[in-house]
């Protein structure tokens, strides 16, 4: 039988994907998701953001490959890469197809889709089509453990990098380091900045934008008290008059795509909700909101509720973020099946603690892929045995194992004790 091998776009935005009714041939009227044939140079993504310029004369971002599709229609075999895109900008005009609709979570059966794309939305039923965001954690998600979890576990659509900041008036080295395109090659990574006011932020900007990103996220968010004081993270929101000047920073560089990852305050939520007019002025992808107050720290509960008002005032789409996964039974964000404005989440701490949360990999084949390539970059760059745990100790800090073995790897003083404790731990898993 013939064989034919095209891509498919599953275009979401806030919480809906775009849905398009073919205008011509045996299966008018059906509905399908946008794409076609790869062509013989081409990379799926390549073929992706192709077709869909062709045929709806639009821009996206393709985040990450959903699922494949084999189906045999009468006169041809069908593969289909289904791949999670979003829309840049708002463009959009219907070239080849009759129609068009996004449909939200509970529409999706209200259309007659093409066989093979019944399967995509089974897909989409089960896993969900939500966009999922690693969140940076300083110390912790470097540029070697984000490729490993992407490349041993995957599940996720953006990993975000610790921030960039600059210190004694020099952007920081290592961190640019840590965002090198070369280290991140192939994950897909938000790299991060912490300003103060237009001019730093500008400064980071000019740093990042020269190694070639044309994707940033804006802190506002970090709580720790000497960033805080400085007027950075969550301190920013006490600023409204250094958030204006950022405003004007990226409407100066159209080139790049920015977010903002912030707090709902500093001291008081009103804090955040002032600033929420200049945010709204941004040009921005989207907004991650961890819902405490940055003198909270990490203390009390993430508060949805305060979520749910800065959603009303928020014009971006929202990503919420705050403890999912770290308790055994995550609370919803919203009651399944209903349509809902979020257009996903960003995980922490819980994807620490259970890297293999978003697959269907078991915990030791997570870790014992994860830990070997963790383990193999530290040996072979960092010297001398302390320098070395002390990065493996962060591996394992965080992750979801018992007590007493966990502390077994962390107090072991040499690599050979400590290849032992891993081994053993790995064996009981
Ligand atoms: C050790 C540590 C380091 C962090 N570093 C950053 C950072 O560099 N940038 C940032 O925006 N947030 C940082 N965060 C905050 C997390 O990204 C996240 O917002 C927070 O942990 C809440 O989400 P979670 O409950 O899913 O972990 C850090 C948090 C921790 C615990």
């Amino acid at each position: 039988m013939k064989e034919i091998e095209v891509v498919a776009a599953v275009i979401r935005r806030e919480g809906r994907i775009f849905a398009t009714q073919r205008g011509y041939g045996e299966w008018k009227d059906w509905w399908e998701f946008p794409g076609g044939k790869m062509e013989a140079d081409e990379t799926p993504e390549e073929a992706l953001r192709r077709e869909i310029r062709e045929e709806l004369s639009a821009e996206i971002g393709v985040d990450r490959l959903l699922c494949t599709v084999e189906w045999d229609y009468t006169a041809f075999h069908l593969t289909m890469h289904c791949y999670l895109c979003t829309l840049l900008g708002d463009s959009l005009h219907l070239n080849e197809h009759e129609a068009a609709r996004w449909l939200s979570p509970t529409e999706l059966d209200s259309v007659r889709w093409l066989p093979a794309d019944v399967q995509v939305i089974e897909q989409l039923k089960n896993k969900g089509g939500m966009y999922i965001a690693f969140a940076p954690l300083q110390g912790y998600t470097d540029a070697v453990y984000r490729r490993a979890h992407h490349e041993c576990v995957g599940g996720v659509d953006e990993y975000y990098t610790p921030f960039v900041r600059i210190e004694h008036g020099e952007v920081r080295r290592k961190e640019l380091r840590d965002t090198d395109p070369e280290r991140n090659a192939g994950v897909p990574t938000v790299p991060q900045v912490i300003a103060k006011d237009g001019d730093e932020f500008a400064r980071l900007c000019d740093a990042l934008q020269g190694q070639g990103w044309r994707r940033i996220d804006l802190n506002m968010g970090c709580p720790f008290p000497m960033q805080v004081k400085a007027g950075r993270g969550s301190g920013l929101l006490q600023h409204p008059e250094h958030v204006e000047e950022i405003v004007r920073e990226m409407e100066r560089r159209p080139e790049v795509v920015f977010s903002v990852k912030m707090r709902s305050g500093q001291e008081r939520e009103d804090e955040g909700l002032t600033v929420m007019p200049l945010i709204n002025e941004m040009p921005l992808v989207h907004v991650t909101l961890h819902p405490r107050l940055g003198r909270q720290q990490y203390k009390g509960v993430a508060d949805r509720e305060a979520f749910q008002r800065f959603m009303e005032v928020c014009r971006h789409p929202m990503v919420y973020n705050g403890d999912i996964g770290l308790t055994p039974h995550p609370p919803l964000l919203g009651r399944e099946g209903e349509p809902t404005p979020l257009k996903g989440v960003m995980i922490g701490r819980g994807l620490l603690a259970r890297p293999w949360m978003l697959s269907d990999k078991e915990p030791q084949e997570v870790i014992t892929s994860m830990h070997d390539r963790i383990y193999r970059h530290a040996v072979e760059n960092l010297c001398g045995d302390s320098q070395i745990l002390a990065r493996l100790h962060a591996f394992w800090e965080y992750l979801d194992i018992p007590h007493k073995q966990q502390k077994a790897i962390m107090k072991a003083t040499t690599l050979p004790h400590y290849r032992e404790a891993v081994a053993a731990v790995i064996r009981g898993l």
